[in-house]
């Protein structure tokens, strides 16, 4: 009877545990793959509809034998982000607004506004290319850089599709193919190296190329965040400018000037700013040695290099010590503000709406 007992228990703790500390995926592999794409005769891929409201078999089927393609897996009707209830994918377009966006928001905004994120289902008709690119928009026909929507000429389908490999090469271009079942450790960690598959498989190609960004995971892509419950990013602050990973190192920041690269690079020093600094440590001085202590997850800071990488995130902000990077002011994915903004900069109907993320340090223009 005991030993019933004793079983049961390590059974519910096991189911409890499997529910939490996923890190890599997990589960039957028929839950995402499928060996002919037939079961009885009927087509087992599926992918999501044109209309973008729902899912449809699909005849074609998929590199790696997977049941359907990125989007596929981390799409889901309704508004619920977390997480899906078969494969456990983490949730990036709700075809309704979502309940709770995860910590890169959500591509559901770009089917609202152009504006509002990164273009993944069409071509953005305001922007032909990365905005402050460094003329390598034009590498290949849709080469990274164009736009996020088309397929690279000659890439593999897997790394072609949507837009979504062109930010996280999960496969191809010298990467070992597998991040989706490389090992970085359980619970909330920090993933720093390729064979981990980098921190959300963010990584560089040509002079990127075995780079990746560096940073803490947290287990739930912050479906619930809080002071000391959020991720943390690598900032490297480089008073000789440059961009991407080979000058500023495996941060979010390099990764998004790998794209656009200006932005970084042509900061200015200080006097005049000629656009706003990035990886620039908050001064402890004048206005922003009034911060708040307490960790904002709406306005994230990047940490440095010495910061306790190996410990859990921590729940205050020091300045003097952490940055300003582009994630601080910018979602990943998309928002419901314009320039996929973490809060209303343009569309608050008070100066203090618009300015609500800035005054975060800026704490004297509140
Ligand atoms: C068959 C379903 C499936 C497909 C197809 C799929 N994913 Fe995933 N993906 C998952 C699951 C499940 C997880 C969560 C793994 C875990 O629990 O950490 C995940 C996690 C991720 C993450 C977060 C990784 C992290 O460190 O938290 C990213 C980024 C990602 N996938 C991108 C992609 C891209 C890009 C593609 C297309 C090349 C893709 N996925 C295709 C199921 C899928
Ligand atoms: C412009 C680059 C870019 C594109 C395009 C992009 N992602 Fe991401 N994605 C990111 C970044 C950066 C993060 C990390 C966000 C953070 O931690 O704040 C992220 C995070 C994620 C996560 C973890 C959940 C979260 O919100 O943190 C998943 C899953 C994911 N992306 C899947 C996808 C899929 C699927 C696509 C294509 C439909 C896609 N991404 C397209 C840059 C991109
Ligand atoms: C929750 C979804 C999921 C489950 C479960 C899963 N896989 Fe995968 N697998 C993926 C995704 C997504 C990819 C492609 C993207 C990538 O490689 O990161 C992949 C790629 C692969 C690849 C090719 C890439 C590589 O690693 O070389 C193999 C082989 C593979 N899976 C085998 C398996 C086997 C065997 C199982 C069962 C033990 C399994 N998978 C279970 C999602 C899953
Ligand atoms: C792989 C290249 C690539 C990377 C990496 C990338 N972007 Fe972009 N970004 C683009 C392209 C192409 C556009 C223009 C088309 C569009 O809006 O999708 C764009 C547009 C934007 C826009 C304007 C959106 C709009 O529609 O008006 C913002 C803001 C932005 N990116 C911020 C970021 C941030 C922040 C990061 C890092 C998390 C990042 N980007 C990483 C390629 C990239
Ligand atoms: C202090 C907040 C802040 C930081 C930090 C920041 N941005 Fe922005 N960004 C904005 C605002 C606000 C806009 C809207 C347009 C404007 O006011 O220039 C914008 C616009 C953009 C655009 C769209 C430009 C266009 O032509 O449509 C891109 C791309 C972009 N940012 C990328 C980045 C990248 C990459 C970084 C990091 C190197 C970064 N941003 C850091 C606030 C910020
Ligand atoms: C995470 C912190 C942070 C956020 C959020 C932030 N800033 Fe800044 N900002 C800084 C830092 C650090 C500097 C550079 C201070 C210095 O000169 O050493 C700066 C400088 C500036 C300057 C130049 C001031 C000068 O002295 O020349 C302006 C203007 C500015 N920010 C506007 C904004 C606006 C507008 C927003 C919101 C869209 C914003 N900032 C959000 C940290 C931030």
């Amino acid at each position: 009877m005991k030993k019933i007992i004793l079983t049961s228990a390590l059974i519910i703790l096991t189911i409890a545990l499997s529910g939490l500390s996923h890190a890599k995926v997990t589960g039957a592999c028929y839950n995402c793959h499928t060996m002919h794409n037939s079961q009885g005769g009927t087509e087992m891929a599926y992918q999501l509809k044109g209309t973008l409201d729902g899912f449809e078999p699909d005849v074609t089927p998929n590199p790696c034998l997977l049941t359907t393609n990125c989007i596929g897996c981390h799409s889901a009707t309704g508004s619920a982000t977390w997480k899906d209830p078969t494969t456990g994918a983490p949730i990036v377009f709700n075809s309704s607004a979502p309940a709770t966006p995860l910590a890169g928001g959500n591509f559901y905004w770009v089917t609202i506004n152009e504006s509002y994120g990164h273009n993944i289902f069409s071509q953005d008709s305001k922007l032909s290319k990365a905005p402050g690119d460094a003329g390598f928009s034009t590498c290949a026909t849709n080469g990274c850089h164009a736009n996020l929507h088309g397929t690279v000429s000659g890439a593999s389908a897997l790394d072609g599709r949507q837009g979504c490999t062109k930010c996280h090469m999960v496969s191809g271009s010298g990467k070992t193919s597998g991040y989706h079942h490389a090992n970085d450790g359980t619970d909330t960690k920090y993933v720093e190296t390729a064979a981990k598959g980098w921190y959300r498989f963010l990584s560089g190609h040509m002079s990127g190329d075995g780079h990746g960004v560096a940073g803490i995971e947290d287990v739930d892509w912050q479906a619930t965040s809080s002071a000391s419950d959020h991720n943390e990013y690598l900032g490297f602050h480089d008073p000789g400018g440059g961009y991407g990973f080979g000058s500023l190192g495996h941060t979010t920041s390099a990764f998004c000037t790998g794209c656009h690269a200006v932005f970084h690079d042509n900061q200015g020093s200080g006097s005049p700013w000629l656009r706003h600094p990035s990886d620039l440590i908050i001064p402890n001085s004048g206005e922003y040695a009034s911060i708040s202590t307490a960790y904002n997850p709406l306005v994230p800071v990047a940490r440095p290099a010495g910061f306790n990488w190996g410990g859990s995130p921590s729940g205050t902000v020091a300045a003097g010590t952490d940055m300003v990077m582009c994630l601080s002011c910018h979602r990943a994915h998309g928002s419901p503000y314009y320039k996929m903004l973490r809060w209303p900069y343009k569309e608050g109907a008070t100066l203090s709406e618009c300015l609500s993320g800035c005054n975060v340090c800026h704490t004297s223009k509140n």
